[in-house]
């Protein structure tokens, strides 16, 4: 068996609001460190500036950090990884910068990441798991993107279905908003949908014109309409229908996306015959579409992969795993790569 040289990648991710650091060695991840930006909640979403002056302060002890729990030192690097889009701009120059710097003061390659690529590719972190055969299907979804992919080889992906409106993160956290619960909502709506009936009350599901495609403002209207009307016929009452309901609301709304991104799922691993599926992206942390495709095995004799909490939602881990394939692949970019706000699979 041929001899595996030993890689060290550091890797950065600054596209959003979390600024993470992560050191691979090979496939393995030895550190990942996220600094997350609390500063937001009170804005009830990011505020591109305040992130990307965050970003600023976070990254020189992030990187420490992530080298030191990694027990290395910066001169055993190969290379440096590092989130070129798609993102906030001001927020992906500080990695780039970052990145650029950094990779030049040590003499290795830098090696620019596609961020959707980056929680597709994430799968392919070895944690002793089973890893997704090619070609298999990934339906990435997070706060900015609701895709169906289809992956035929590490660098060869089709998006096949995606969002026409906003993304399903955007849904959950809106719907959450309308409830009055904190920014981001997914997670709140998740953990009170467990506590309700799911079927207390029913809402559309979207049409588009291509099956595969997403469409996800019109349920959010819905539900803001809905609920207002419900509040207005309570405070009538003298009762509160939001506080009375709400575990009861939430599992409504989270059935009802989790419905719909299923059957999107199932058209298209009807269209294209595959039968290997994987989630990504960080509403795959949702426990109701975790459930729904291990559900999915049994019932459609799907194989399905789902990632491990920490590397769902953003993290740099996911940027070194496609940082090593590149560098594999010699797949290097030079210093005059620019951080790219709109950047396609
Ligand atoms: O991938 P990610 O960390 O950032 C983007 O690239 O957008 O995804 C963040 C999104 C947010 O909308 C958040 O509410 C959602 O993922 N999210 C969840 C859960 N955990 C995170 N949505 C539903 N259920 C969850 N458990
Ligand atoms: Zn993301």
């Amino acid at each position: 068996m041929p001899v595996k040289r030993s890689t060290y990648i550091l890797a950065i991710e600054s596209s959003c609001d979390d600024t993470s650091v992560a050191v691979l060695h090979n496939d393995s991840v030895l550190s990942n460190v996220v600094a997350n930006q609390e500063i937001h909640s009170q804005y009830g979403g990011v505020v591109p500036e305040l992130a990307s002056r965050a970003h600023q302060q976070n990254i020189v002890p992030v990187v420490h950090q992530a080298l030191t729990r990694a027990g290395i030192d910066k001169k055993q690097l190969h290379g440096i990884a590092f989130t070129e889009g798609p993102g906030l701009l001001g927020s992906l120059l500080v990695g780039s910068s970052f990145a650029k710097s950094m990779a030049m003061a040590l003499d290795i390659p830098l090696i620019a990441v596609n961020h959707m690529q980056a929680h597709i590719l994430a799968h392919f972190i070895d944690e002793g798991q089973a890893m997704p055969p090619f070609p298999f299907l990934c339906l990435t979804i997070s706060g900015g993107h609701t895709q169906i992919v289809k992956i035929s080889d590490y660098f060869s992906m089709e998006v096949i279905g995606e969002t026409l409106d906003d993304a399903v993160g955007e849904a959950f956290d809106k719907s959450a908003k309308i409830l009055g619960l904190p920014y981001p909502g997914g997670p709140y709506i998740d953990k009170y949908a467990q506590l309700g009936n799911p079927k207390a009350f029913v809402f559309p599901h979207p049409k588009t014109k291509n099956t595969l495609d997403f469409s996800f403002s019109g349920l959010k209207t819905s539900i803001l309409y809905f609920v207002q009307k419900k509040v207005k016929e309570s405070e009538e009452t003298g009762t509160d229908f939001i506080k009375e309901n709400l575990y009861d609301i939430c599992a409504s709304i989270q059935h009802t996306i989790v419905s719909i991104l299923m059957a999107k799922l199932k058209a298209a691993s009807q269209q294209t015959g595959i039968r290997h599926i994987a989630i990504a992206g960080g509403v795959s942390a949702n426990s109701g579409i975790r459930k729904a495709l291990r559900d999915a095995e049994k019932e459609y004799h799907w194989h399905t992969y789902i990632p491990k909490f920490e590397y769902t939602t953003d993290n740099a881990a996911m940027i070194g795993i496609v940082g090593y394939y590149k560098f594999l692949s010699k797949r290097f970019s030079d210093l005059s790569v620019t951080a790219r706000a709109r950047l396609k699979i």
